[in-house]
Parts: C-alpha cells; structure tokens; sequence
C-alpha cells in the first residue's frame, strides 16, 4: 500500500510540473518586483537534499524549508543560517571552493508579496545554468533544462498574502545529452546566473506582440499584438507616435490581432542606428518598447543591409566579464565589452556561443551593431537523441521568441563545428526549418568548419550549405596547424554562389609576453596572424565579413598551460584585465580600411 501510495503521490507531483509558461515579452517593460540580491545557499555535491538515500526523490527534501520544532528534532538542514549568495551571478566566481564545482547549490529567498484582484503573478528567471527545480512555498512549480534561455511560471494562484519563499535546486553538471554536451570550451558557470523578477499582469494581458518591417519591403510595418487569452473583441493598440500611428485593433478568436500599416520608418543601420518608441494598449496593460526597422538579406555573393553592399566588421564576443571574470549579467558590462567592440570599428558582434543576455542584445542595437545570436549546439551534440533534439529545438524557440523584435539581430545561428553525419545534417536541418518557418526576415547561419586541403587549397563543402544564406566556418590556419607565413599562399575553394564568413580565426597571445613573430604565446605571433589571415581572406571573392575569436580572453576548463593561460582562453585581442594586445591594433586598421572602401562606393 506504502508503495502505491509513493508511486501515486509521483504522479501527482510530476503532472503538478507545469512546463514553463511562454516567455513573457520584454519582461523589463513590465510591472515588476525584483528577487535579485542575496539569497541564501546550500552546496549539496550529492543532492542530498532532493534524493533519499536509496536514490528516490524525497519528498521531504531541503525544498521543504522544514525547521526544527524541538530541541531533539534532527533537521540536517538550515537556509536561515546558510552562506549568501549574490542572485544574479555565478556561484564559481562568488567562492574558491565552488571555483570548479560541478553539480547541486539550493538557493532560498524570502519575499512579501500582496495579491491584487483582476491581476496575475509570475515568477521570471532570466537564465540559470544549466538544469533547476523550481518550488515555492515548499511546492515544486516546475523545472528548466538550458542555461542561457528565460523562463517564467504562472503563480498566480500559489502566492501567499504576506510572505512567501522560493527556492531552487541548480545544477550545472555536464550531461553527453546535454545542449551543450559535457565537452565546450568555455567556462561551466553554474547558478542562477541572470535576473529573477516576480511579474505582475492584469487577469488579460498582452502576452505577446511582433512589429517589423515584412521581408523585403520599406513602406510597411507589420505584426501582431497576442493575449494571453483566446478571447475575440478585445481593443488593443499599437502606437509608434513618431510615425504617427496610431492603431485600434481587434482581437480575432485567439485572442490576436494582426496588423500591416503604411509607413517609411527610418531605417535602423550602424551608422544610424535608429530605434522608435512603440506602445503596446490592452486597457491599463502599456507595454514600452525600441523597435528598430531594417532589412537584411543576400544576393549572391553580397549581404545586402537596407538593400547597401555591407562587410561584416565583427567580432565573437563570450558573456565573460572584463576585470572580475563571472558570467556577464548586466547592463553596464555588457556595454563595457560592446564598447571594445565599437573601438575596433566593428558594425557587428558574434555573440557567442548561447544566446546572450537580454542588455547585451539591446544595447548591441542601440550603439549599431549587428548581431548574430546563437544555440550552443556545439562540437559533438547526441545528434540521434531525440531528447537533445528537443532540447536544442525549444532553445532556439526561445532565443527567437525573447529577440524577435530586435532588429539588430540579422542571423541566427544553429551550430558550431559540428562533426558531419547524417544524424547531425538531419538534427540541423530540422533546426534550420524551424527558424525558417518562425523568422523569414533574418539570415540562417552555422559556423562549419574546412573540410579538406590538397596543397595549398583548402576547401569548405559541407552539406548544410544549402540551408544557410551565409557560409560560415572557422578556421585556424596558422595556430591549430600550419604556421602564419602560410596564409601568405593559401587558396580557398568555397563552391558556393553565398557569401562566406570567417565565423572565427586567431591565435593565443599573453598580453605584455613579446618576442620576434615566429615565437608562440608572444603577442607578435598574434599580430602576425592577424595580419597574414585577413590578408588571406580579403584576396577571396566573396568574403562578407568576419568575427575573429575573440574580443577578450575568457575562462576555459580546457586552457591549463600554467603560466601563459592558467584556464584562460588567451586569443583574445585584449586580456581579462582590459589590456590591448596589438593584434588589436591590426583588425582596428583593417577595418577602418574596409569601412573607407564602403564609403567609396
Ligand atoms: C573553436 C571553438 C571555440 C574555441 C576556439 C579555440 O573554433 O568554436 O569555442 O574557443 O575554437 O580553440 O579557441
């Protein structure tokens, strides 16, 4: 009987797991209270307070914030006197002891919160990396697998009056069927690493909305405004006061109203990187947003911005913060890396290689820079697992879904050097349908890698090239392989009639190490990389931009040369202290060279 009754209490917890709801749009235009801050932690390697110890999940586990009752109850837990921990932020760079730590912390805070009538609550979490249990009040709410994707739950109806408490069980342990898999070069940030904002709606709302420019016209602004309701009749308004509109709409049976409205919006570009304020009505519901209209897209060998021959002058760019190292979470250091960016001359970042935080995407648009955005299907994915298909697929619908109305995003990305097969072309195929059939008026990319060099011709052919409208690959001729002088013979067969993209060249360098140009680790063998491989490219037809790796050096598990890397990544072209190295110097140049031949025709 004990047995059916465990089993049966299983199955009513595990049908109470309510998936995440859809992520709230611009959550940041909402009516929030923030839980960011300190909340209290608990490091549990052997998730001890979630599993007994026959390995059944408890039921009476740290979730339950239980309290010793007596002076001789055993209770083997307590988060009131349990260490702080700064939310957002990464647990690794917050404690040595959890510098490398891979598996369970429980977080806990307590807040106050005053149900209103006629309004909705919800419980927002910017990202957390990489899998978390959700609870609140002591019942679990749900559960997220992904580390750099928002999620939210509807609480509505399990808030308290007064105080209440959430807490999470995170863990960032590497799994082979994991998105990424257990092997990536960058550094496994656990935590809740992004902002956990308690959201409150009226009972209807605007759950959703799209604005834009359609594929391929400039005299049209179009979308949709989406309630959270399948309800038919309800006004709601789209206003872009600049533009003078000022639209009442009708909502059809789901609760959706589409638009298309005659407009010559200023276009967004790098140059002028326009944005408009747009606000979305439904009654007292006002949504606040910048919306900027451009077009983007290829003919032949060209990317076209606003219908204008445009070189991508990049840069790939981790979410590694300058000066502390730590995930990067907010505004001001997102801008503080796009302003390096901006200096180099850059008209576009790689954001790589997961979807970056909200600010660095928004912030990206408004100094003009273009963004290609990323999953972190990366290196060697479980390509036949259909779990790890649909964990791929559901965050790259999210990535699309948080972004869809920044018009600074003009690729997406599916893929990173990932190993040919016909279980991974099928895998990114179906990826690459799927951002075709969500986002006509973006570019679909993946960073592909050589496949082949007789003499001294290298080629790129790979199967997915029919998918993607750029061709993209990372190359790292003169480091991994060969030396620097050989760039100076190198030819490229890229039978393509696409644009190609150089997704990422480099070298390591340690910033203030010299020494003559042949010597590794010395910042003139970065340099004269540098200058050798843009050289190289810039002699190939078609070459339409690129994003050298990388703008600062970055944590990786995977760099141990004590000394010279000391778990950094070293091809940055600046060091984690914000120091220059004079590669630098030599992609500035070149692209202040290719910006000045833009401008002459
Ligand atoms: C690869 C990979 C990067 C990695 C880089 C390197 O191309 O895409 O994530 O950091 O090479 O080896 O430094």
């Amino acid at each position: 009987m004990r047995k059916l009754m465990l089993v049966l209490l299983a199955c009513i917890s595990a049908l109470s797991l309510v998936k995440a709801d859809t992520i709230l749009n611009n959550v940041y235009a909402r009516h929030t209270q923030s839980l960011n801050g300190s909340w209290n932690s608990i490091v549990d390697p052997f998730d001890n307070g979630y599993y007994d110890y026959r390995l059944n999940v408890s039921n009476n586990g740290f979730f339950k914030n239980q309290k010793a009752k007596s002076k001789s109850d055993l209770v083997e837990y307590n988060f009131d006197t349990a260490p702080l921990i700064k939310v957002p932020g990464d647990w690794n760079t917050q404690d040595d002891k959890l510098f490398f730590y891979e598996g369970s912390v429980w977080y806990k805070k307590d807040f106050n919160y005053t149900p209103k009538p006629g309004t909705k609550a919800f419980l927002y979490f910017g990202a957390v990396n990489y899998f978390c249990n959700v609870y609140l009040n002591g019942e679990q709410i749900g559960t997220h697998e992904g580390g750099f994707t928002p999620f939210n739950f509807d609480v509505t109806n399990k808030l308290k009056e007064g105080s209440n408490f959430v807490i999470l069980r995170v863990n960032n342990e590497r799994k082979p069927e994991g998105v990424p898999t257990v092997n990536s070069d960058w550094w496994n940030y656990g935590g809740i690493t992004r902002d956990v904002l308690l959201v409150e709606t009226p009972d209807v709302f605007v759950d959703d909305y799209l604005v834009q420019l359609p594929k391929g016209s400039y005299d049209k602004v179009e979308g949709y405004v989406q309630l959270n309701e399948k309800k038919a009749g309800v006004e709601v308004s789209v206003e872009i006061p600049e533009l003078k509109i000022q639209k009442k709409l009708l909502t059809d049976a789901e609760g959706k109203a589409v638009f298309a409205l005659k407009a010559k919006p200023k276009l967004w570009s790098p140059e002028s990187p326009k944005l408009y304020d747009v606000i979305i009505r439904n009654g007292e519901d006002v949504l606040n947003d910048k919306i900027g209209f451009r077009q983007i897209e290829t003919q032949g060998k060209n990317i076209l911005l606003n219908g204008k021959k445009t070189f991508l002058r990049g840069i790939s760019i981790h979410e590694e913060a300058p000066y502390r190292q730590g995930r990067v979470f907010s505004k001001e250091e997102s801008m503080l890396l796009l302003s390096w960016a901006k200096e180099l001359g850059c008209n576009f970042v790689r954001l790589a290689h997961y979807p970056h935080n909200e600010f660095m995407v928004r912030a990206a648009e408004e100094m003009g820079l273009m963004v290609w955005s990323e999953i972190p299907v990366y290196w060697t994915i479980h390509w036949s697992n259909p779990d790890t298909y649909k964990n791929a697929s559901t965050q790259l619908n999210d990535m699309m879904e948080r972004d869809k109305n920044r018009c600074g995003i003009i690729i997406w990305s599916v893929a990173n050097e990932t190993p040919h097969s016909d279980a991974r072309d099928k895998f990114l195929a179906d990826l690459a349908a799927q951002v075709r059939a969500k986002d006509n008026t973006r570019l679909l990319s993946m960073a592909m890698e050589v496949t082949g060099t007789k003499g001294n011709v290298s080629q790129v052919k790979d199967y997915m090239s029919k998918y993607v409208d750029i061709i993209s690959f990372n190359n790292y001729l003169g480091w991994y392989g060969g030396t620097p002088e050989d760039c100076k013979t190198r030819q490229w067969d890229i039978p393509y009639d696409k644009p190609f993209f150089i997704s990422e060249f480099g070298g390591g360098a340690l910033q203030g190490k010299h020494g003559d140009k042949t010597e590794r680790w010395t910042e003139e063998y970065q340099e004269e990389l540098y200058k050798n491989t843009l050289d190289m490219y810039n002699r190939v037809d078609g070459f339409a931009g690129t994003s050298p790796w990388i703008l600062m050096d970055f944590r990786s598990s995977r760099r141990q040369l004590n000394g010279i890397q000391d778990f950094f990544n070293r091809k940055g072209v600046i060091s984690e202290r914000g120091l220059k190295k004079k590669a630098f110097y030599v992609l500035q140049n070149f692209y202040k060279m290719k910006k000045e031949q833009e401008l002459k025709h």
